[in-house]
């Protein structure tokens, strides 16, 4: 059963909302799903969700996204396995893999795009595929169905550059499960940051204050049957660092390849 929106609210901060929530319909709710159950979500509704994505803004209507669905079970094995083998890869109705992609433009620009090895220009392509799958995932989760991005498929770029055959210029940023959620092993809301700890006016903040979430989220984890000794801080460091990037640290040799982030 779906949290009130005001539930949500108490979850993410660990307080009392603010009147008018119900108006954000599900967006509060969100949560990562990792189980789903066997049922296919018809191509038609995936082709309404794909209309969700390309109607998010795009730099300049430049529209430098695309995906590729891995649907042939063998495939998706495969593309399984170049993620670390995480099982709501093989479980999730549909998968597919979000590109940055400037083959597009490469191709009717020609020389013309002589700054398509930029950081700009593939901070705009990033940006685009985003924009357009969190599009997608808020759509799909208005209609009940559940999610998890994939940033794994970072992972081991050149395999999954080879298994999907992506030309240069194109950078796959990360992997979207979509399906019907598993609802005997639902996934719980996660608490967030206090807003003050994001949102700061008129000027950055001149101090940082993470201990008080640390807190709620020990409390989070440890209602989950997962407390850990680490804080979430402690462990967002060894996530950012280079123990913690699972071949990630890597990347700038792909995307030199790849022909893009040259400068
Ligand atoms: C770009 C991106 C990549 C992610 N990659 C993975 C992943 O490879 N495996 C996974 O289980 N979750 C992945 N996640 C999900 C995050 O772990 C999750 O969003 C975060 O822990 C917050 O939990 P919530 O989504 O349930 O609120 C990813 C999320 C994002 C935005």
């Amino acid at each position: 059963m779906k949290e009130s929106t005001q539930d949500a609210w108490r979850i993410r901060y660990g307080s009392e909302p603010p009147e008018n929530l119900n108006q954000f319909g599900t967006l509060l709710n969100h949560r990562s799903v990792r189980k789903f159950t066997n049922e296919q979500v018809p191509e038609s509704t995936i082709a309404g969700l794909v209309a969700c994505a390309q109607s998010a803004a795009t730099s300049s209507n430049l529209q430098a996204w695309s995906i590729v669905s891995v649907q042939n079970p063998e495939n998706r094995a495969s593309i399984a396995a170049l993620c670390g083998n995480q099982k709501q890869i093989i479980g999730a109705s549909w998968f597919f893999a979000f590109m940055a992609d400037l083959n597009r433009l490469c191709t009717f620009a020609e020389s013309k795009a002589d700054a398509i090895d930029t950081v700009e220009m593939y901070s705009v392509a990033v940006i685009d595929a985003a924009l357009a799958a969190e599009r997608m995932v808020v759509a799909a989760e208005s209609i009940g169905l559940g999610i998890c991005y994939i940033g794994a498929i970072r992972n081991k770029p050149d395999e999954v550059k080879e298994l999907l055959r992506l030309p240069t210029h194109t950078f796959p940023v990360f992997g979207l499960c979509i399906g019907v959620p598993d609802e005997s092993a639902k996934a719980a809301i996660k608490p967030r940051l206090h807003q003050e700890q994001i949102w700061f006016r008129e000027t950055y903040a001149e101090t940082l204050d993470v201990d008080e979430y640390n807190q709620r989220a020990a409390e989070f984890f440890g209602n989950q049957g997962m407390a850990n000794d680490a804080t979430w801080a402690q462990k967002s460091a060894v996530r950012a660092s280079n123990n913690g990037l699972s071949g990630r640290e890597h990347l700038q040799s792909f995307l030199d390849k790849q022909k893009l982030n040259q400068r």
